[in-house]
Order: structure tokens, then C-alpha cells, then sequence
């Protein structure tokens, strides 16, 4: 996952994780040289402080991403396993959210099990309509349209070890 995006933003040196969760992704983010801000909730962020305890290169931010989002500006902005938790209107939002905070030529990178790519996707998906308000698994074609309309250009998907990562740039 790290390479892929590396691979894309070769001179990338800060990265933004959003509901980076204890900071698994983060941990690999910041060993391959990037300046990490993982934000989450406040309960998360006590989680992440246990388990980062001793890495270097990150810094942990608590807030709710649907409020406000730090100011930036970063090279990278990543969302793991986190579209699946809202719906259209919410993701299309955040998006465009995102895109002021990214520098110019940034990287959106977007981790989740896409609809008709992942064979779990459309069981997942129904684990979301139970336990989420409005998540639920969405198509390479709902977030291309999604991403385009938030001004991010270049759409691309790779497939790793069953999930998809989706690269997209600001310009
Ligand atoms: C499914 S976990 C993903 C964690 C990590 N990114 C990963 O891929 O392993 C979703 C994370 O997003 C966080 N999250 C969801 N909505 C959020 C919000 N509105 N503001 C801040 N964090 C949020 C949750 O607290 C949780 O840690």
C-alpha cells in the first residue's frame, strides 16, 4: 500500500491519515521517511498513542473529520477503510474537503473493498447498511464520479491482497 502511493508521489514527505485508527498504516507511512499527522477520534487517538509508542514521524490529532480537518498542507491525504463507513452525499463531501488541505499536484489515496472488485464487497456492504447510518460498498464508477466531481483528476485502481487502493491526484 505505502509503495503504491509512493510509487505515485515519489517526493511525498508528509502524509495525512485520516481515521488512521491505532496506526497500523501510519506506522508503515512514517518507516518509509514521511511526516505522518494520523487523525481520529479522541478515544482512537489513546489507542494509537499505546500502540505508536516509540515511532517516529507521527503526530496524533483527535477531532471529527465531518467537523473539521487539519490545516495542512500535505503531499498525501489517506483514507483507510473509511468510505465504507458513510454514504454518497458524505464521501462526495469529504472529498472536496480534502482537496484544499492537499499541496499542489497531492495524492488522494483511498483504501476499501470496491463493488465488483472485491468479492467481499457486497457482503461487507450489508454489514454497513446494519451497523452505519449511511455506509454501505461502492463502485470504482461511484467513486470516480464522486472524485471527478471534487475537481481530482487521473483515477486509477490498484488491486493488493484482495482490498482496492484508489489514486487520484488534485491536478
Ligand atoms: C475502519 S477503521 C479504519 C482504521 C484504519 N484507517 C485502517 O484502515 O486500518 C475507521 C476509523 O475511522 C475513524 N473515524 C470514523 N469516522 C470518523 C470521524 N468522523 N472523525 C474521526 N475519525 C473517524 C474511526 O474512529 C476508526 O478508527
Amino acid at each position: 500500500m505505502v509503495e503504491e502511493c509512493l510509487r505515485r508521489a515519489p517526493s511525498a514527505k508528509s502524509l495525512l491519515d485520516l481515521g488512521g485508527g491505532q496506526g497500523v498504516y501510519a506506522k508503515g507511512f512514517a518507516r518509509s521517511g514521511l511526516s505522518v499527522t494520523l487523525f481520529d477520534i479522541s478515544e482512537v487517538i489513546e489507542m494509537a498513542a499505546a500502540y505508536l509508542k516509540g515511532e517516529g514521524g507521527i503526530t496524533l490529532m483527535a477531532g471529527n473529520f465531518l467537523e473539521s480537518l487539519p490545516s495542512g498542507p500535505f503531499d498525501i491525504a489517506f483514507l483507510g477503510n473509511i468510505c465504507h463507513i458513510y454514504g454518497p452525499e458524505e464521501n462526495r463531501a469529504l472529498f472536496s474537503r480534502l482537496r484544499p488541505i492537499l499541496s499542489p499536484k497531492g495524492l488522494l489515496a483511498i483504501l476499501d473493498f470496491v463493488r465488483g472488485h472485491s468479492p467481499i464487497a457486497a457482503t461487507f456492504g450489508v454489514n454497513m447498511l446494519v451497523s452505519t447510518q449511511s455506509g454501505g460498498t461502492w463502485t470504482e464508477a461511484e467513486y470516480s464520479q464522486w472524485l471527478t466531481q471534487s475537481d481530482f483528476f487521473g483515477v486509477k485502481i490498484h488491486h493488493i491482497e484482495g482490498h482496492q487502493l484508489i489514486l487520484t491526484e488534485k491536478e
